[in-house]
């Protein structure tokens, strides 16, 4: 398949999953906020996504060649930055404290491992303690509703999807357990971001 007969089957994809994702989302909104039910919806259709692997290769989207450093390639975006899409590309040794995101997360495994360590809504208490652990590949995934901790323990590379209530550049203000101390800090995610949206690079 061409460069650009690949780019317009992704869009197309990535387009029919957002318009499932966005009814089963605004569904929850009207009930008062989507609910885990709900949550598993969207990692399944997420996971029926990443199926196409095809179309999201390191080829169209590079990782990071710096060990520990990670990148996200925002594919969908609705017009009022809340619902987002992106491809998430890790590089070997990346981890991520206990944190939470401040909306809903849900995230699908592609290629690579990478744990996930589920502590349930503690952030801003006592020390997180793991309520257990996904191993994020081919096939699986997590979902997290607002208040939900986690963390992330990658060796080896890894590429995910990584789907979010509201986009990442919203998420201020949210905390992570900050080991050495003792205490909940806030988060400065400094993970790389590139448009990689149709139409917009
Ligand atoms: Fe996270």
């Amino acid at each position: 398949m061409s460069e650009t007969d690949r780019a317009a089957e992704r869009a197309a994809a990535v387009a029919d999953a957002m318009d499932d994702i966005a009814k089963i989302d605004a569904h929850g909104r009207e009930h008062g906020g989507i609910d885990r039910a709900g949550l598993e919806r969207i990692k399944e259709r997420l996971l029926e996504l990443a199926e196409r692997d095809d179309l999201f290769s390191d080829e169209d989207f590079p990782p990071p060649d710096a060990p520990g450093a990670s990148v996200s390639y925002r594919i969908a975006q609705n017009d009022d930055d809340e619902l987002a899409l992106y491809v998430q590309c890790v590089g070997d040794g990346t981890s991520a404290p206990p944190h939470e995101h401040r909306t809903w997360a849900v995230i699908v495994g592609m290629r690579g491992q990478e744990l996930s360590r589920l502590y349930g809504p503690c952030a801003g208490r006592d020390e997180p303690d793991v309520q257990r652990e996904v191993m994020v590949e081919r096939g699986t995934g997590v979902a997290m509703l607002r208040d939900d901790v986690h963390s992330i323990h990658i060796e080896g590379a890894a590429t995910n999807f990584h789907c979010y209530g509201l986009a990442l550049e919203r998420l201020t203000g949210r905390l992570f357990w900050h080991a050495r101390s003792g205490q909940w800090q806030v988060y400065d995610d400094d993970s790389q971001i590139v448009e990689a949206r149709p139409g917009r690079t």
